[in-house]
């Protein structure tokens, strides 16, 4: 073990890390809210099918928008947008939470 380099060991610990570590306790009341409040309508998992085929993929969100923005748009007007406006409001901690988990869960 003379030859050991501590640097090394650090360096595989940095890796073995996610970059961005998103918080995943966030991501998961994320996910129950998807599934309680838009999986009528949009996949919002990583290998299911919309059942409104017009309603995007919650995976590949982030190709089709910023989700930064999503985050703050969700409490105000994004809903008023949509297509068909689901029976639900967030408040800015339930946008945080879907949003964390639309990030954790892109293609
Ligand atoms: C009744 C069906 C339905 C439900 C329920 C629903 N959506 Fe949607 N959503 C759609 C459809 C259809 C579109 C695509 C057309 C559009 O953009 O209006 C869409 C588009 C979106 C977009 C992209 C819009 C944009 O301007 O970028 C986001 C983000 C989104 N939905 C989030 C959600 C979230 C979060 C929920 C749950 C809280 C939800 N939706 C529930 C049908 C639905």
């Amino acid at each position: 073990m003379s030859n050991t380099k501590p640097w090394l060991l650090l360096l595989a610990i940095a890796f073995v890390q996610p970059a961005a570590a998103s918080d995943p306790e966030s991501a998961f009341r994320g996910k129950r809210l998807a599934e309680v409040n838009c999986a009528d309508c949009h996949a919002i998992a990583q290998v299911d099918e919309s059942l409104d085929p017009a309603a995007p993929p919650f995976r590949s969100m982030a190709e089709r928008r910023d989700l930064a923005s999503l985050r703050t748009e969700m409490t105000g007007d994004l809903f008023l947008r949509h297509a068909v406006m689901p029976d639900f409001e967030p408040d800015a901690g339930q946008a945080n939470d879907i949003v964390t988990y639309i990030e954790s869960i892109q293609d």
